[in-house]
């Protein structure tokens, strides 16, 4: 297992992108939580609880993400609609390493499609760099999902392997395109190894 390397972080930031804004989850962002982690992409490709509740969304913004900023364990934050503010997804680091984290993203199907994935993680990517020093990130899909593997694709990532079994679902191995990208090239590395 690789080292951890923790960062705990008192103040959510605010960044403010042309079409998507990444902030703090909030208690008014319960309805579209709980209808993104319903939908069926959702719970086939992202460890979110079968049949998400209300009572899972307040727990998640309560207390599992206030918690992996406080701990160093875990940045996530609602993308948001710069012109209302309306939740569209939510996008995250995760599984820290010295200078690496795995970049994880969940964008509603009513806002798929029309490049808000792409928006909230180039932000996302650009703090990850800019913002925390990391030099390598990481992006796991299950296999399959090509919406997440086009869109990795599209920010520079490289498929670097399948990886069989590397992931759970719900208690079930699943497996696992792994991706980098690399900060040293700013875009796709040389070469795919598959
Ligand atoms: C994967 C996901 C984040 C993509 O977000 P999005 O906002 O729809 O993505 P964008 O509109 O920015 O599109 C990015 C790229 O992905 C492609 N893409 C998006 N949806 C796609 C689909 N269903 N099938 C194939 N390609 C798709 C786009 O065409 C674009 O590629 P291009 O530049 O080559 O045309 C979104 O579909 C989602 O949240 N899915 C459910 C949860 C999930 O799978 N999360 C990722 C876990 S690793």
């Amino acid at each position: 297992m690789p080292e951890t390397s923790l960062r705990p972080v008192a103040v959510v930031p605010l960044i403010e992108g042309e079409t998507v804004r990444l902030r703090p989850l909030r208690e008014d962002d319960v309805p579209a939580l709980v209808e993104n982690c319903r939908d069926e992409q959702a719970r086939r490709f992202v460890p979110v609880p079968l049949d998400y509740t209300e009572d899972d969304a307040l727990t998640f913004l309560r207390r599992t993400v206030p918690d992996g900023w406080r701990e160093g364990s875990g940045h996530v934050f609602a993308v948001a609609d710069p012109a209302d503010d309306v939740l569209l997804g939510t996008v995250g680091l995760h599984a820290f390493r010295a200078t690496t984290a795995d970049v994880g993203v969940n964008i509603g199907p009513a806002a798929r499609g029309r490049g808000v994935g792409t928006a909230a993680c180039r932000l996302l990517i650009d703090y990850a760099v800019e913002g925390l020093g990391l030099r390598t990130l990481y992006w796991q899909a299950f296999v399959g999902n090509v919406a997440s593997l086009a869109l990795a694709r599209r920010l520079g990532f490289t498929l670097h392997a399948e990886l069989p079994g590397f992931a759970a679902l719900r208690g079930e191995p699943v497996d696992v395109w792994l991706l980098g990208l690399s900060a040293r090239t700013g875009g796709p590395e040389p070469r795919e190894k598959l």
